[in-house]
């Protein structure tokens, strides 16, 4: 097959195999030329083959040397379509891990349900005994409730007042006004359901029954907060409600592993290219900015030097008492430095579709956004015949 991308609005639907082994391989490399620490030993990774996640599988492997079974929901390869992303970087990351001799297990399937809760805990008393940190990470669009089977779909809209603001197409370099208008009670509620705490929770009560935590247990999430410009779409808006839950129900958890002296930790993470962030309004805009102030200013970072980071001075580091007035970790300090952040406040009115490529960065976005479906990636032959049925190793072919 040659494999090509096809974009359909904010998603990619085809991915290419080589090269999404290269942007992890790249990742590894990375992580591996910042030397070896102590730190956690056996590692689950609940939402683990792409953007935050699969950068914290990496840095637990490469980093600390640890085992890691890795949760996540994607797509082997058919007759007639490639596999997911996911698919692609899991096959690469476990491959790599196993020539070098570390533990790596993966489990896809969904991570809302009982059933994959069960069958991860089955392998982690099987192969890693008990688990000293939880990485939780999943970004999802809907989550079947595992108890009543109700399924809850998240929105990504303002609450209380219509927003009127600028937004991207990135594909088509269009900057253009949107109108959202607010959600309802209701849809608050089931974007919370999806995106807030409840199942973070879920899985760390679920481990402690099957007396899978080992003493100083460690969990991570993952949080966002960004600059006033996004606050309606982001912080203030249902996103936003679901991170205030999953804080509350960080809080929750401190309690519960106070017995094992161990941590509940929200880490608040750079905005960055993703699948999960692509598909919101207004933010490919700021991405845009951001990366262009950044990279001037040489401080832009990925997901895998994000997490390097956070792991190294937050989470097994000399940072780890440093905390923001709510508790959470902060490495999305670079990207709100006050003149950063004053700079892309006097861009934001002047923007539009004809100065965008001069203004934003919106040619690494859109670099960025091909790379993650494993496109535009130097050394990779796009006219060449690959083959999409690609295995990962502790799955199979799909
Ligand atoms: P992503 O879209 O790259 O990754 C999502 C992961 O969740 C994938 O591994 C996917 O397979 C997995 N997943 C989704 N539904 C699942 C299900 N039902 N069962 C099992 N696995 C499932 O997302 P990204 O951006 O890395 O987000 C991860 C976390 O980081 C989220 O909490 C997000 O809010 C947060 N974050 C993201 C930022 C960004 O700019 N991308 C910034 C700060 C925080």
């Amino acid at each position: 097959m040659i494999i090509q991308p096809k974009i359909r609005g904010f998603i990619c639907t085809t991915a290419h195999p080589v090269g999404c082994a290269k942007v992890v391989d790249a990742q590894i490399k990375y992580v591996k030329a910042k030397g070896h620490f102590e730190g956690p030993k056996n590692v689950l990774i609940i939402g683990a083959s792409t953007g935050y996640g699969l950068a914290s599988r990496i840095v637990a492997t490469f980093g600390y040397g640890a085992k890691t079974i890795g949760v996540f929901y994607e797509k082997g390869a058919d007759d007639k379509r490639t596999a997911s992303a996911g698919w692609y970087n899991t096959a690469a990351f476990e491959e790599q891990a196993l020539r070098e001799n570390y533990y790596a297990k993966s489990i896809n399937g969904d991570a809302f349900s009982h059933q994959i809760k069960q069958q991860t805990a089955d392998l982690i008393r099987r192969d890693l005994g008990k688990v000293d940190l939880i990485v939780y990470s999943l970004a999802s669009p809907r989550r079947v409730h595992p108890d009543t089977e109700q399924v809850f779909s998240s929105v990504l809209k303002p609450i209380g007042k219509t927003f009127v603001g600028k937004t991207v197409d990135p594909m088509r370099g269009e900057v253009k006004e949107i109108t959202l208008e607010p959600a309802s009670s209701d849809e608050i509620a089931q974007t919370v359901a999806v995106m807030g705490g409840e199942d973070w929770e879920m899985w760390v009560d679920f481990l402690a029954k099957e007396n899978l935590l080992a003493e100083g247990v460690k969990t991570l999430a993952y949080d966002y907060v960004g600059p006033e410009l996004t606050y309606p779409i982001y912080k203030e808006g249902t996103i936003g409600k679901a991170k205030e839950h999953l804080l509350q129900t960080a809080a929750k958890l401190q309690a519960k592993l106070n017995p094992y002296h161990g941590q509940a930790l929200v880490s608040v993470n750079k905005a960055l290219v993703t699948q999960a962030s692509s598909a919101i309004p207004v933010v490919p805009l700021y991405i845009s900015l951001l990366y262009k102030i950044m990279k001037e200013k040489g401080t832009h970072e990925g997901c895998i030097e994000q997490i390097n980071r956070l792991f190294k001075n937050y989470v097994y580091g000399d940072l780890g008492a440093v905390r923001d007035q709510d508790g959470r970790a902060r490495v999305d300090d670079l990207e709100m430095e006050r003149d950063v952040q004053q700079k892309i406040m006097g861009l934001w009115g002047d923007v539009n579709t004809e100065n965008l490529g001069e203004l934003t960065d919106i040619e690494g976005y859109r670099d960025e956004f091909h790379r993650l479906f494993g496109f535009g990636v130097s050394g990779v032959d796009y006219s060449a015949e690959v083959d999409p049925v690609v295995k990962i190793e502790s799955i199979g072919v799909g």
